[in-house]
């Protein structure tokens, strides 16, 4: 099984950027956790600032594996792009924020994928990956 963990802007700095919110656990420290407990899964990580980098890693994954968990960081509130790529491909997706988007400013409201996405996690910290997997694994 085939698992595709995609990180938007800004979570390459996780562990040391708004630890209130975030935590400060970085994400490789919490991958190598993720890899060990699922060690029967292929999982792959990509994290990118690039809106149309993060495009190009969905229509990459999103045809032949079983599962992509997104966290598209500010791009779930603005892009149309990765909102469509998520309609476009054929692997089901997971939505996950680390922070509770709802009890956050307005803008962080809305989200693009929420629509084309089969769930979404929020507020559940790092944990919502691991719920990801495991509804992934399950299926
Ligand atoms: C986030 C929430 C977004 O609003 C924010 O822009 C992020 C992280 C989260 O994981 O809580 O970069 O996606």
């Amino acid at each position: 099984m085939k698992i595709a963990i995609i990180n938007g802007p800004n979570l390459n700095l996780l562990g040391k950027r708004e630890p209130g919110i975030y935590g400060s656990t970085s994400f490789e420290e919490f991958l190598a956790a993720l890899k060990k407990k699922y060690a029967t899964i292929d999982i792959t990580y990509f994290q990118s600032n690039v809106e149309g980098e993060l495009v190009n890693e969905l229509q990459r994954v999103g045809f032949d594996y079983d599962g992509i968990v997104l966290n598209a960081g500010a791009y779930t509130h603005t892009s149309i792009a990765i909102g469509d790529a998520v309609a476009a491909i054929k692997t089901p997706v997971i939505e996950v924020h680390i922070s509770n988007v709802h009890a956050r400013e307005d803008f962080r409201k809305f989200s693009y994928l929420s629509a084309k996405v089969v769930g979404s996690i929020v507020g559940l910290g790092l944990k919502g990956y691991e719920l990801a997997i495991d509804w992934l694994a399950s299926r």
